[in-house]
């Protein structure tokens, strides 16, 4: 099935090639993998470094007192938001959910691992519990990027994220947008954010976080304005 897919997926990128070069890039860079063997400090960190470096600059910006992330993986963003945190010096916690525990995740003071899914009536208690009161809540949605799922997601988490602060919906290129159009669950985080965004006037896309002109979140970094 997963052969069949990536067929596909080739013939598809035959049939709609990249329109630009920036498009073209993204393709390159994104077909090679690299993102896949990317890592931080040792630990594996499926991002590309233009976002990385984003969210350096986010960290900074709006010195948010949580972050409560949806998908850890090996836990290599969780490590590298924590180090962030150390080196400004600011008081930063990141909860991290998954529905698996890798056996390398890194141990950091500022480090919250939550085993379950990120949809899970208990996990959403523990998640609302770990923010109350908390003046700066930043969220991230990088877990299974089903249209389905990423909306449930949004739906259950846009709340927790304060004014001023992001809600940043990961790997919004797939499905086409504009690479992987043969996403095997078909509609992704991008059809997710169409659906959510005309229902939250209180969050808008922030184009200005795409400035390195390839983003893996193309659309996907929402600014809460009210
Ligand atoms: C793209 S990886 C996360 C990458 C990580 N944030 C990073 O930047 O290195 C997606 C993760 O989401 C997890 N996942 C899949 N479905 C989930 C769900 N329903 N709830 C929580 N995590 C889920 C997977 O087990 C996987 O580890």
């Amino acid at each position: 099935m997963i052969f069949v897919k990536r067929i596909l997926a080739r013939i598809n990128r035959v049939i709609n090639p990249p329109k630009n070069i920036e498009d073209e890039f993204h393709a390159k860079y994104y077909y090679s993998k690299v993102w896949a063997e990317t890592y931080f400090l040792g630990k594996k960190v499926f991002k590309c470094p233009n976002d990385l470096w984003i969210y350096q600059e986010l960290l900074w910006e709006i010195k948010p007192d949580v972050i409560i992330e949806c998908g850890t993986f090996h836990g290599g963003s969780a490590l590298y938001y924590a180090k962030l945190f150390d080196i400004m010096d600011l008081p930063g916690k990141i909860i991290t959910i998954d529905v698996d525990a890798m056996p390398d995740m890194p141990e950091h003071e500022r480090i919250t691992y939550l085993l379950g899914s990120s949809t899970s009536p208990e996990i959403i208690e523990k998640v609302k519990n770990a923010v109350k009161n908390k003046k700066t809540v930043m969220v991230i949605l990088d877990s299974d990027h089903s249209k389905d799922h990423v909306l449930k997601e949004l739906e259950l988490y846009h709340n927790l994220v304060t004014r001023g602060s992001y809600l940043v919906v990961e790997d919004s290129n797939i499905n086409g947008h504009p690479v992987y159009s043969g996403f095997g669950q078909g509609p992704g985080p991008m059809e997710a954010i169409e659906e959510f965004l005309p229902k939250h006037p209180e969050f808008e896309v922030d184009k200005q976080k795409e400035k390195f002109l390839m983003s893996f979140n193309p659309n996907g970094y929402l600014k809460r304005v009210m």
